[in-house]
């Protein structure tokens, strides 16, 4: 290996290593969990969410349910104490499954992003995202999946 071809290499290396600490740190805080699904509805937990007031961070407002029976993850956010959106992570474009990153949700195959209400920020995707209705109910979150 020349010096030239060395260069290469480790630029190679470097820039992949940025980018693979870059996608990790966006996935690492979000908290995953399974949900309870009861006929159309999925149950979760209020304490899911770790709320830190004084914090400017977003990863307390945000989790995904993640349960064997649903062919795509949900992601819901925590708007305020009693305000909450359910997000199928389902891109509307060809349908790949999304990633969230802070306050948005991105499109791994052509980078379509979406904000925490489901509208579409950036294309190629031109519809919002599904959005399931949220309501509150004995400290539990109920998504209507109908
Ligand atoms: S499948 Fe998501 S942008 Fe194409």
């Amino acid at each position: 290996m020349n010096r030239k071809e060395f260069l290469i290499t480790c630029g190679a290396v470097f820039a992949g290593g940025t980018i693979l600490s870059s996608l990790l740190q966006g996935c690492s805080t979000i908290k995953i969990v399974p949900g309870n699904l009861s006929g159309s509805d999925l149950f979760v937990p209020l304490e899911s969410f770790e709320i830190k007031k004084e914090s400017t961070e977003t990863s307390g407002n945000v989790i995904i349910v993640r349960n064997e029976k649903l062919s795509y993850p949900i992601c819901i956010y925590r708007l305020d104490d009693n305000n909450y959106s359910a997000l199928l992570m389902k891109c509307t474009h060809q349908g790949t499954e999304l990633q969230v990153f802070g306050k948005k949700l991105q499109c791994p195959a052509h980078g379509s992003e979406f904000d925490k209400h489901g509208s579409v920020t950036n294309g190629p995707a031109s519809s919002h995202l599904r959005v399931f209705p949220v309501i509150i109910e004995n400290k539990q979150l109920k998504i209507s999946l109908k």
